[in-house]
């Protein structure tokens, strides 16, 4: 029995009779001859079939491939220097376990909700491919930081009580007789968390109802968020620029191939050294009115504002002390500048706008009681979350990252949607 290799192993076993399972990229050969282009999601390889050297039949059937069809094929691994990969694989065994009919993507321009509808399929392209390769990776990154650095992962739950980054964007369920609500944030709960073990991150699925079709939303994303006990905003600070570096100098590391086939300008990858700019929010303002007039001292920013900010840096910037009424409840104010929150938002270079939000939290029960009923909030849900600011309160910081964004910008992608397997957006639940 031949070994069963991945494409990827091929110049392991030159000259070594193996298999490979795969799907057909494309079909090429006349006469005595049929050269396949096969991927199995590791690489592409050149199959190589010569009529005397499989049954008749197997040869008759491959003239029947098409794109996409399944086959298995054993035979031995030559070197080709001009074939894709390096490496051909000369066939003496060909299993054909499907002939797929038509298949709807083309190497033609699709638009893309053709291409949205058909995600399904359309994760098999190059592209696709390599985006959710470099996804995987950062994700993977940023979790080897976090552990490195001997934080817990601690799970948050996805159904919960209330609200954490607000009510207008709640996604509302039916829990038996009462209500729940999908998880915007884990904050609260690594809050807990990080007075149980100190250090802590949660890593999982978030959900908001976006009502803004924008290339930024999505109503379901994924945030990686740490949590940390005795921690102020410029140690929170510090963690998130050494998370950020270490998961583009990852990717430049270990996924240049990709990078390449999506045609990454990866200078602009290399220029994000430490340390970042931080500028306060008043001085984002100043940058913001030169070029936007209209901007109103006070708001927060929308996705044009930190375009104008991110483009006078070569590397993510970070902005603090947002006027705290912008802001979540839980986040400790200032106290040089008591209408400002402790709080940083990292926006990516290159006009992809905020990558992460966090601060220092509210760490004072009083003042904490009086922000959630400042905000309307119901109280009785946030009984356990007053608790720890009765038992033991330190002060303490974390922040969220999104994955998709940190997707999108790494990748060159001007749309989120291509940075996550299946997107969920406002228009969108298929497939
Ligand atoms: O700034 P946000 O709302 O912060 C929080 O949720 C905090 N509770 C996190 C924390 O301190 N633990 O969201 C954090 C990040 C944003 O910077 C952005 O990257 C991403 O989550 N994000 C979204 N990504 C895609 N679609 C959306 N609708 C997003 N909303 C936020
Ligand atoms: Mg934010």
């Amino acid at each position: 029995m031949a070994n069963n290799i991945t494409i990827s192993q091929a110049a392991q076993y030159l000259g070594q009779e193996v298999t490979i399972s795969g799907w057909v990229y494309n079909k090429t050969g006349k006469g005595k001859l049929h050269f396949i282009m096969v991927r199995d999601g590791t690489g592409v390889i050149q199959v190589v079939i010569f009529k005397g050297n499989v049954t008749e039949e197997a040869f008759e059937k491959c003239a029947a491939l098409t794109q996409e069809s399944s086959i298995r094929i054993t035979g031995v691994i030559s070197e080709d220097l001009r074939a894709k990969g390096g490496h051909e694989l000369q066939a003496k065994e060909v299993e054909v376990l499907n002939i797929a009919p038509e298949y709807p993507i083309s190497p033609k321009e699709h638009g893309i909700e053709f291409l949205m509808d058909n995600r399904h399929l359309w994760l098999r392209s190059s592209k696709q491919h390599a985006i959710l390769k470099i996804r995987h990776e950062i994700i993977k990154a940023s979790r080897d930081y976090f552990d490195n650095l001997g934080f817990t992962l601690v799970d948050a739950p996805i159904f919960t009580p209330s609200a954490c980054e607000g009510t207008s964007n709640l996604f509302e369920t039916d829990y038996f007789d009462t209500k729940a609500y999908l998880t915007q944030s884990g904050q609260l709960y690594m809050e807990a968390a990080a007075m149980a073990f100190g250090k802590v991150y949660c890593f999982g699925p978030t959900f908001r109802a976006e009502k803004s079709k924008t290339r930024r939303h999505l109503t379901e994303f994924w945030m990686i968020e740490p949590e940390v006990a005795f921690f102020d905003l410029q140690q929170d600070m510090d963690l998130a620029e050494g998370m950020i570096i270490y998961i583009v100098d990852r990717v430049l590391e270990k996924r240049r191939q990709e990078l390449e086939i999506l045609e990454r300008d990866v200078s602009k990858l290399e220029a994000v050294k430490t340390p970042f700019p931080r500028i306060h929010y008043d001085e984002a303002v100043k940058l913001i009115k030169a070029e936007n007039p209209e901007f109103i001292d006070g708001d927060d920013l929308g996705g044009t504002d930190e375009t104008i900010v991110s483009s006078h840096f070569d590397r993510p910037v970070m902005i603090t002390h947002y006027p705290a009424a912008v802001k979540a409840f839980y986040m400790k104010r200032s106290a040089q500048q008591p209408d400002r929150a402790l709080c940083v938002d990292v926006l990516a270079p290159e006009g992809y706008g905020e990558i992460i939000g966090g601060g220092q939290r509210e760490d004072d029960l009083e003042i904490l009681l009086s922000r959630i009923r400042e905000h309307n909030l119901p109280q009785e849900a946030f009984n356990w979350y007053l608790d720890l600011r009765k038992y033991g309160t330190v002060p303490h910081a974390g922040f969220g990252m999104g994955i998709e964004r940190t997707v999108a910008w790494i990748c060159g992608r001007p749309h989120i949607r291509e940075t996550i397997p299946f997107p969920r957006t406002m228009y969108r639940l298929t497939p």
